[in-house]
């Protein structure tokens, strides 16, 4: 009986060690994932979608031997996108659906909500943030380390200055840079492009290859303020010469920073032998701020509308995916996508199951961009924000905006179109040789950025509008008085022809669906409340979690009393079954 006894209690254990071989073997399988998100770029500042203005061959090498998404909305501004990227919900739920979180705000994206890395981790990837966060940092619980990242280097708040790393809100300001949850103090002032590159660069050089990594690097470019990096002026100087304007000028010596910083990851990616086992998304996280506040001088023409905007210059944020288990690459994608489908598109690649995520918005493409299945999406709902009362959903090819932000001001056409005659012509060859296109040569073979196939996918993702209003920036949105707009953003992707009197139907079913979905709107707070006991001042001239975690009660639901509660129950439940096999 006893000998039985002891023989049993190790087949469990022999058991379990299978079970924990099996998942091993499955870790193995799983790719690496890497999100290089860029910050308020423009659709019309990268060359693939058509602009001759400013060389970006490294992206548009990717873009071309992948797959260009060039349906892919966001959400008009930082904080609102990366908390739906990283959660797979759509901000209203969480009270994320307003403006971008200002230094020294007691908010954050609710500790309740469990993210992409989070669920990366719990299938053996090593999960590292390297640059924005913007997701609240008032308390400790709400930085990246305790939001499911095994390091993190990089900034709290929406931007820091590009030398000196520091951030100002108000009469506070401070230096924004940290390694973990320390300041990294002592940084060498280094343009901060090629510092998060630097560190990205360490992080593939010293991972172990057989772990699958998650490396999501949020660069600051080419966010405000406008500043370039002293390495390339020169040599930028005569390149940009055909820009007249010159800070538009500056703006594109950033943008090409991003285009060889992407080069050197996609290189360091094949050094390592990892690139044949990638995935490599590349997006902004929304529309380039063309005027206004953050102004970059970035151009989403053809579209109308700059970040901040419910029109296609705020939200079709430009986007490709590349990597060698998509079948059939080399295409344009005109299929909708939100910035929410990424958490169960990534989870699904990474070998997990979907059903595992719970109540999310996002809906999983991998079958879709993988195997050229189906796509799955056709609604979104693109945002409702009841402080400045407008909003938004896509139903197919049809779009109601309602409501007008800051009275019109950021709603017309406004940047660069890139094809004035003395640009010049777009060059292939730079594109062929840029180092994202040498590193897929050498350790995938050929890649199919052959001249003729990149004209005709650089075609596909051009947007004509043909009309010139596009060069004023005093044509007005047809809906600022009426404010209720339906277009038709197949046949009208710059939003010119308001057509709701003649779908009425159309208007119905997305009117439906906006109520719908208010229905599970969180409010955010009706006025921005700063918290002036944030002063760096107080902490070393840094911007630091200023509350403590015991003070603070999450505003949604969360406590931290209740959350150990429930992992102890699951602990002791885990704990009486394993006895109880034990003893049997
Ligand atoms: C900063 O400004 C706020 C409000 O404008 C004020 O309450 C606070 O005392 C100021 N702090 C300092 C250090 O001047
Ligand atoms: C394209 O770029 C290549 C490589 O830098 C250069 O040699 C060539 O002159 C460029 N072609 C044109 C038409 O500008
Ligand atoms: C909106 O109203 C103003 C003032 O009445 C008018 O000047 C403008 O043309 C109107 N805009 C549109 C798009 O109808
Ligand atoms: C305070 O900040 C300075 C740099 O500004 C740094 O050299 C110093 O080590 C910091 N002191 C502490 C106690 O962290």
């Amino acid at each position: 009986m006893r000998v039985n006894r002891i023989l049993c209690s190790h087949c469990v254990l022999f058991l379990l060690l299978l079970c924990l071989k099996f998942i091993n073997g499955q870790y193995q399988a799983s790719p690496h994932i890497i999100v290089f998100m860029v910050d308020d770029l423009g659709w019309n500042d990268v060359g693939f979608h058509g602009s001759n203005q400013i060389p970006t061959p490294n992206i548009d090498a990717l873009a071309y031997n992948g797959i260009i998404l060039n349906r892919h909305y966001v959400q008009p501004s930082c904080t609102p996108t990366r908390a739906a990227f990283f959660s797979g919900k759509y901000p209203l739920r969480m009270g994320m659906q307003g403006q971008g979180i200002m230094g020294g705000e007691t908010r954050g994206l609710p500790l309740g909500v469990r993210l992409l890395p989070e669920y990366l981790r719990d299938y053996g990837y090593s999960t590292r943030l390297v640059g924005k966060w913007h997701l609240g940092f008032h308390t400790r619980l709400h930085t990246p380390l305790n939001r499911g990242f095994d390091s993190f280097f990089g900034y709290y708040n929406s931007y820091i200055s590009y030398y000196d790393y520091r951030y100002s809100q108000g009469n506070m300001s401070g230096f924004d840079l940290h390694r973990g949850d320390s300041p990294a103090h002592g940084t060498p002032n280094q343009y901060v492009t090629e510092l998060l590159t630097n560190e990205a660069l360490k992080i593939i050089d010293n991972h172990d290859v057989n772990h699958p990594l998650y490396l999501q690097l949020n660069h600051l470019g080419v966010h405000a303020p406008l500043e370039k990096s002293s390495r390339t002026s020169n040599y930028n100087d005569d390149k940009f010469e055909h820009i007249a304007d010159k800070s538009r000028k500056t703006y594109a010596e950033m943008v090409v920073e991003i285009d060889e910083s992407l080069g050197q990851i996609v290189s360091a990616l094949g050094d390592r032998g990892m690139l044949k086992n990638s995935i490599i998304l590349f997006m902004t996280d929304n529309g380039a701020p063309t005027i206004g506040k953050f102004r970059n001088w970035g151009s989403n023409w053809p579209l109308r509308g700059t970040k901040y905007t419910l029109y296609e210059g705020g939200l079709r944020g430009v986007a490709a995916i590349w990597s060698p288990r998509l079948q059939r690459p080399a295409k344009v994608s005109n299929n909708l996508m939100h910035v929410t489908d990424w958490l169960p598109t990534l989870f699904s690649a990474a070998g997990g199951n979907v059903q595992e995520l719970g109540e999310i918005d996002g809906i999983d493409h991998w079958q879709h961009l993988s195997n050229d299945e189906k796509a799955p999406r056709h609604k979104i709902l693109l945002n409702i924000d009841e402080v400045s009362k407008t909003e938004a959903a896509i139903n197919k090819r049809y779009k109601l905006v309602r409501g007008v932000y800051q009275q019109g001001y950021y709603d017309s056409y406004y940047g660069d179109s890139g094809k004035d005659f003395y640009i010049g012509e777009y060059n292939y060859t730079l594109v062929h040789r840029s180092s994202v296109a040498t590193a897929i040569s050498a350790h995938l073979g050929d890649p199919m950025t052959q001249p003729s196939v990149m004209t005709h996918l650089r075609e596909e993702a051009t947007v004509l509008c043909n009309n010139l209003l596009h060069r004023s920036s005093r044509s007005r949105s047809p809906c600022e008085n009426d404010t209720e707009c339906l277009f038709d953003i197949v046949n009208d992707p710059c939003e010119e022809r308001n057509v709701a009197k003649q779908y009425p139907k159309e208007m119905r079913e997305l009117d439906l669906m906006l109520l719908s979905y208010g229905n599970l709107l969180v409010h955010q707070p009706k006025k921005t409340i700063i918290d002036w006991s944030a002063d760096p001042k107080r902490r070393n001239d840094t911007w630091e979690p200023w509350l403590h975690p015991s003070y603070f009660e999450d505003q949604y639901g969360y406590n931290k009393a209740e959350a150990i509660t429930v992992s102890m129950f699951i602990y002791y439940v885990v704990f009486v079954i394993s006895h109880f096999y034990a003893l049997i």
